[in-house]
């Protein structure tokens, strides 16, 4: 197998890491996207401009105008926009409710006002699921049977969405859970890994000066089973699935008292780490985290999300995460702060899943390294 990127020199010197924020959060929240997409936006255009080996060409399309666009454009507003999104309808996003058909919408006019080549993709809901044997807390014998009815018989979407330019034959997946659980509105899981995706998508613009396309894909009922990532996986051709040349998926990318992990391409086995070629993408992932100013920890798969459907259709993915309902380890709290034997998210799948819940710095280191490992990938 080919690799999936030219080589390249060393890394980058790295920068040293921001300090968490002190003010209000919903302040800090609404300012982060300015900050994001700014460093993400610079960090994007350092990782092509210096390296003889890729395209030297920048990535110029959105250049003019970004400053512009970021403020309105912000991560922090997308989170916003999802978090009313969720008040609007009852508390939640899940699949099957007005709340996720609204986050589709919200989705869908970011991505065509960035001049994307959108399209919504139907999947049967309550249709054979994949497996469902996460973390998922069904304790509730209630809530579970409420669950069957809302899903039984139903049709979802995932949204699809596309550059303009780069080779259709050389796609860069990336991909993050657009619905949220029944019991709250999911601003972490997964309002973040959407917003990170729709200010790179905003920053790249619809025909970015890369030589492979850019495919963004939001996912519907993550949280029932990787039901919408399985089928959109289940409905490629062999070919199309050999077109897909790396997938990165997002899921919970602001823990308060979560970490850096970078998913995939380590392990014993393939089921642990996927496909070969899984480690380049979770090494670049790594290595634009450290240009962030963190230390990441690259772990193998485990617990599911939309990464699994892919591993097991072998192409090479990587997942980054800042954790969810397990505790904190001791050496963690060490090196990232944070409370050991804690849990790195205290709402996890709770109604207090909220605007909150989110920590801004671990959203922004991911948003930045993730720009600038598309651009990589999209480069080489
Ligand atoms: N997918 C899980 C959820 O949405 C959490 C998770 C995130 C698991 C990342 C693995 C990797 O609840
Ligand atoms: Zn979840
Ligand atoms: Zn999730």
């Amino acid at each position: 197998m080919d690799t999936l990127i030219a080589p390249q020199p060393a890394a980058p010197e790295p920068r040293p890491p921001r300090r968490p924020g002190r003010g209000p959060l919903i302040a800090l929240v609404a300012i982060l996207g300015l900050i994001a997409l700014a460093g993400g936006w610079a960090l994007a255009r350092a990782s092509t401009a210096p390296r003889p080996l890729t395209d030297p060409t920048p990535v110029a399309a959105p250049q003019s105008g970004i400053a512009g666009a970021v403020g309105v454009r912000s991560a922090g507003a997308h989170l916003e926009a999802l978090q009313r999104v969720a008040d609007q309808n009852g508390g939640n996003r899940a699949a099957g409710t007005p709340g996720y058909a609204a986050s589709v919408e919200y989705v869908v006019g970011v991505l065509r006002a960035a001049g994307w080549d959108v399209r919504t993709e139907p999947f049967q809901l309550g249709g054979a699921s994949h497996h469902d044997d996460t973390d998922h807390d069904d304790t509730d014998r209630d809530d579970t049977d409420r669950d069957e009815e809302r899903r039984a018989g139903r049709t979802d979407v995932n949204v699809i969405a596309q550059t303009r330019t780069g080779d259709p034959n050389r796609v860069v997946l990336a991909g993050a859970h657009l619905d949220s659980v029944a019991e709250g509105p999911g601003i972490n899981d997964n309002a973040t890994g959407v917003a990170a995706l729709l200010d790179i998508a905003t920053a790249l613009g619809g025909a970015p000066d890369v030589p492979n396309a850019l495919r963004f894909a939001f996912w519907g009922g993550e949280e029932d089973g990787m039901i919408g990532s399985s089928a959109y996986v289940e409905g490629l051709s062999r070919a199309e699935r050999k077109t897909v040349r790396a997938y990165v998926n997002l899921d919970m990318l602001a823990s308060t008292n979560g970490g850096y992990f970078v998913q995939g391409g380590v392990g014993d086995d393939e089921e642990e780490s996927g496909p070969a070629a899984s480690a380049e993408i979770a090494k670049l992932l790594v290595e634009q985290l450290r240009v962030a100013g963190v230390e990441a920890e690259n772990v193998e798969f485990d617990g599911g999300s939309d990464f699994v459907p892919f591993a097991e259709a072998g192409i090479p993915t990587a997942g980054v995460a800042a954790g969810d309902g397990q505790r904190k380890s001791r050496a963690d709290a060490a090196r990232w702060g944070g409370e050991a034997g804690e849990v790195h998210d205290p709402c996890y799948h709770r109604a207090c899943d909220t605007l909150a819940n989110v920590d801004p710095t671990k959203f922004e280191a991911f948003t930045d390294a993730v720009a600038a490992t598309l651009v990589r990938l999209a480069t080489g």
